[in-house]
């Protein structure tokens, strides 16, 4: 029901300008670390947000430890932009609003409002991301450290993975009533805006540079 009500947006995030031209090889170095950067912002506040609900049981399906992606991130950042990197980066306008609302919703600890955030980002990550990862890795020569955010093999088969995470979906689906689903469903679709519009501001920064 999430894949269905959603994909639209995912082909408006898959088709931002910005991914496109990434994804077509267009893209330059410079690009790929834009990106990263604004994953740390967002990832900041995703992984932050699961923690504050990990004792929660209605999130006990989606607290995977081998998900967790901020110590990949920086040890990305530092070979890509260097050690000062966190001096270096800043959030675009999209990705603070895009963290900021994933903190709204951690503060009212609402679990199937963070899941619907870990959703887009985490089943994204495993899926279109590792594809991302085999291009800009080939393309960049990225051999020496780069894409370590998409190297999920702590957590075995990636497949295997995605299908014990829609089990989790399902179960917590079970749970809600049809206004909570309906809820969380436009989480999940404001949560692909968010990351339509970083892609969007990822654009203009670089048509202005
Ligand atoms: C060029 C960029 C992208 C490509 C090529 C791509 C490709 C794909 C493909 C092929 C799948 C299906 C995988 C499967 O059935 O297991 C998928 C699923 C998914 N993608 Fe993307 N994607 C891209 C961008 C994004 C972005 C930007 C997001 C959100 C941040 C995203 C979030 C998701 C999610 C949540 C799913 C799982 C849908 C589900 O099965 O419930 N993707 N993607």
């Amino acid at each position: 029901m999430i894949r269905e009500s959603s994909w639209s947006d995912h082909s408006d995030s898959e088709g931002a300008t910005f991914m496109e031209d990434i994804m077509r090889g267009r893209g330059t170095k410079q690009d790929y670390i834009d990106l990263v950067a604004q994953h740390f912002f967002m990832y900041e506040a995703l992984e932050a947000a699961a923690e504050r609900v990990a004792e929660d049981p209605a999130f006990a399906g989606f607290h995977v430890p081998a998900l967790t992606r901020m110590p990949a991130l920086e040890a990305d950042l530092v070979a890509l932009v260097g050690a000062d990197w966190r001096d270096r980066i800043v959030a675009t306008p999209a990705t603070a609003a895009y963290a900021a609302r994933i903190r709204e919703v951690a503060d009212d600890a609402w679990v199937p409002g963070i899941v619907a955030h870990h959703y887009t980002r985490y089943l994204g990550d495993l899926s279109g991301g590792q594809m991302i990862a085999k291009l800009v890795a080939k393309q960049h020569d990225l051999a020496d450290g780069g894409v370590e955010f998409y190297d999920f093999s702590a957590l075995g088969s990636i497949a295997g993975f995605k299908n014990e995470y829609r089990a989790a979906l399902d179960r917590l689906g079970a749970e809600l009533d049809d206004a909570e689903r309906t809820r969380m469903l436009d989480e999940v679709r404001a949560a692909y805006a968010f990351n339509t519009a970083v892609f969007a501001d990822l654009g203009r920064q670089k048509a202005a540079a």
